[in-house]
């Protein structure tokens, strides 16, 4: 790995630990969910099941440790706190991105989590510059180096404009992508922002070249227009202004790409294939409860699970929190809980629809 590519990402877990990275507050929408209860919900609280299937595998919750990193030591004691907590959860894990041991085989050892996570679904993880650059056939021979489930294309491109020497030739992406879910084989295919959400015409496009998992990542939770303006500073580098809340909140980008075709269930009727992932700045329980209502299967998080000291004990809260919410509404499992329709949306949030 290059001198540079390492500084990076020890830098990147450096400012998200020690700085303010998120942005402002009440920008996922969320806040503009409004949850209908059931006053007389009909059910035993104790008879709620949240198991669900991701990736032909059975998890005990629809939730996601979204990706965070790999490549270096300190990315392999994360990766493995990571791994130890899904495997105690049974949830699955997204590595960071891959670009490191596709370029060093030796650092191979920070991703490869797999006799630390059992059997839970592993997603593995790399830019869409970088899949255009090593072609899908090395990218999945990555994956299934480290025995991972699936693969996760990150699509960045307000990242990359904003970071130092970023990768900014972002054309001829679609057919990249397109490419690598032909070669995909038995690997799983995820495309997931990082933070600035997903619009309505990419989601459509993502669903006609048959991608499988879409994570909206949308904005409200963690900020790369911070993380990398901090970094522009720290190396003495002119600022670029103006985009440090730049993005789709997660509740917009959720609603659009529900209404490209994604979620398991659209208008009622079941569709396997292609499955949506509420991401960015989910911070409780209730936040889950409220993506799953609006149509994602899955929800994750990436920030709150890094900086966590007990992120087992936290990941439980949440899926505690969403238990309580289910019995409120009388929902015995996701699917009831799922198309129950036990929501209204005020606010700002459809300004943007
Ligand atoms: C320190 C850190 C490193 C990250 N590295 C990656 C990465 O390598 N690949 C990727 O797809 N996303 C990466 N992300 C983005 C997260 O997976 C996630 O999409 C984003 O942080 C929004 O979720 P959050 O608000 O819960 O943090 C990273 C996030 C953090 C905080």
């Amino acid at each position: 790995m290059s001198k540079e590519t390492y500084d990076r990402k020890n830098e990147h877990i450096d400012i998200v630990l020690n700085e303010d990275v998120e942005f402002v507050e009440n920008m996922t929408g969320f806040e503009c969910v409004n949850i209908i209860h059931k006053s007389l919900p009909e059910l035993d609280m104790s008879s709620i099941n949240i198991e669900t299937e991701f990736m032909g595998k059975k998890i005990s919750a629809p939730f996601i440790i979204s990706a965070v990193t790999g490549g270096t030591e300190r990315a392999a004691r994360i990766n493995i706190r990571l791994a130890e907590t899904a495997q105690k959860l049974n949830i699955p894990i997204c590595l960071g991105s891959q670009r490191a041991m596709i370029e060093d085989k030796n650092l191979i050892s920070s991703y490869d989590i797999r006799d630390h996570a059992g059997d839970v679904p592993i997603i593995g993880n790399i830019g869409i510059v970088q899949l255009k650059h090593y072609g899908p056939e090395q990218v999945i021979d990555a994956v299934e180096r480290i025995s991972a489930d699936g693969i996760a294309v990150h699509i960045n491109p307000e990242q990359e404009a904003i970071q130092h020497k970023g990768d900014v030739d972002f054309s001829g992406c679609l057919n990249v992508l397109e490419d690598l879910v032909k070669h995909a084989g038995k690997v799983h295919v995820m495309v997931k922002e990082v933070g600035h959400g997903i619009d309505y015409d990419t989601a459509k496009s993502l669903k006609r070249i048959g991608v499988e998992y879409l994570d909206v990542a949308g904005a409200g939770g963690t900020s790369w227009t911070k993380i990398e303006g901090i970094r522009r500073r720290l190396r003495g580098g002119h600022e670029i202004h103006g985009f440090d809340d730049w993005g789709i909140p997660t509740v917009v980008s959720l609603l659009m790409a529900k209404k490209a075709g994604w979620g398991m269930s659209v208008n009622g009727k079941h569709n396997h294939k292609h499955r949506l992932i509420s991401s960015g700045g989910v911070r409780s329980g209730i936040d889950v409860s409220k993506s799953l209502l609006l149509g994602a299967d899955y929800a994750g998080a990436a920030l709150p699970i890094l900086i966590s000291k007990d992120p087992v004990r936290l990941i439980s809260e949440w899926m505690e929190q969403f238990k309580i919410v289910m019995f409120l509404c009388g929902a015995s499992n996701i699917d009831e809980f799922k198309s129950s329709d036990r929501y209204t949306i005020s606010g700002w949030v459809n300004d943007w629809l």
